[in-house]
């Protein structure tokens, strides 16, 4: 088989996409896949949240357009591919369907519960793009562990090529070959495999960076500007730690911190105090315009 035959029987198997949440991953994850021609069907908890979501989504193709990266028509195009609902129960045609809610773990499996449910084909893929929890947990809420898998992009979604195809225990070979093609063919994604670990591949490295850079700021060694200048001019980073924590979101960031301290129970995962006070005091990061830099 060519490799154009391979991608468009792809296209044909999954063709239907279904994205749960709209924040920053789903909203990216919405993008690439209308972008590649996919049907995207993007469910939000209500009407205004889905319109905040569909308003970020806009903006993107606009600032595509300005900078040449996209036509007007390719936009008109893609805006026509992608439909907002507030009723999971419009999932029920999808082949394939992200969750990308937030990263808490009882609400996860309750989507993949009710997902379940409503999703008709038997071969429908039940991905998640969690950031840490085990994706048994999540197969396990559903009667059918074998199509579930996690398929994990990275922030921004519509920038960074990589995604982390994590499959548990009971993943079917069929499942993980569809999923592969699905981020590799259509998707232009490169995938790298992670068995079902808390932090997977990526954030097991990155994480506890991060913690670091914080533990040092927040032990006074070294400023947030120096400890990122440090790691852009030293190392060659595009952004510091400090930095990449905001654009991730501290919230998110404590999250993953969190669930791989549960598994591992290694101090170097446990979330520093002045990162659960940010996250108490709602300084999330870019989303909410101050994290460790003020961005309003
Ligand atoms: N959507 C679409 N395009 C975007 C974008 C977005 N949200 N943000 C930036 N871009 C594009 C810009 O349009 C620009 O494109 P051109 O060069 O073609 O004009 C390009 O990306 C560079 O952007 P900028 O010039 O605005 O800024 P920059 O050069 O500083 O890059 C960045 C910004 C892409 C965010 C870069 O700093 C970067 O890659 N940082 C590291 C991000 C990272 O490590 N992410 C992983 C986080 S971990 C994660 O997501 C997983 C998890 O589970 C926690």
């Amino acid at each position: 088989m060519t490799s154009t035959d391979a991608k468009e029987q792809a296209i044909k198997s999954i063709a239907r996409v279904g994205v749960i949440g709209c924040g920053q991953m789903g909203a990216g994850i919405a993008e690439v896949s209308a972008r590649a021609g996919m049907d995207v069907v993007v469910h939000e908890i209500d009407a205004a949240t889905a319109e905040r979501g569909r308003n970020r989504m806009i903006s993107s193709f606009d600032k595509a357009v300005a900078r040449n990266k996209m036509t007007e028509e390719e936009r008109d195009a893609t805006i026509a591919n992608l439909t907002f609902t507030t009723d999971l129960a419009d999932m029920a045609d999808r082949r394939m369907v992200i969750e990308a809610v937030i990263e808490d773990e009882a609400l996860k499996t309750q989507v993949f519960s009710t997902l379940d449910k409503v999703v008709e084909a038997d071969d429908a893929i039940l991905a998640s793009n969690t950031s840490s929890i085990p994706i048994m947990k999540l197969g396990m809420a559903t009667e059918r562990p074998e199509n579930v898998v996690g398929i994990h992009f990275f922030n921004p979604v519509p920038v960074l090529k990589l995604v982390e195809l994590v499959t548990s225990l009971m993943t079917s070979k069929q499942t993980i070959e569809r999923s592969e093609r699905f981020a590799d063919d259509i998707l232009g994604k490169i995938v790298i495999r992670s068995k079902d670990r808390a932090g997977f591949v990526v954030n097991a490295l990155l994480i506890p960076y991060i913690l670091s850079a914080i533990r040092m700021m927040e032990s006074g060694f070294a400023t947030a500007e120096d400890i990122d200048h440090g790691m852009v001019e030293g190392c060659n980073h595009p952004m510091g730690p400090l930095a990449l924590a905001d654009l991730i979101g501290l919230d998110t960031t404590a999250a993953v911190a969190e669930s791989m301290y549960e598994e591992f129970k290694e101090p170097l995962y446990a979330a520093p105090a002045m990162l659960s006070r940010m996250v108490e005091a709602g300084l999330l990061g870019r989303k909410t315009g101050r994290g460790f830099y003020d961005y309003s």
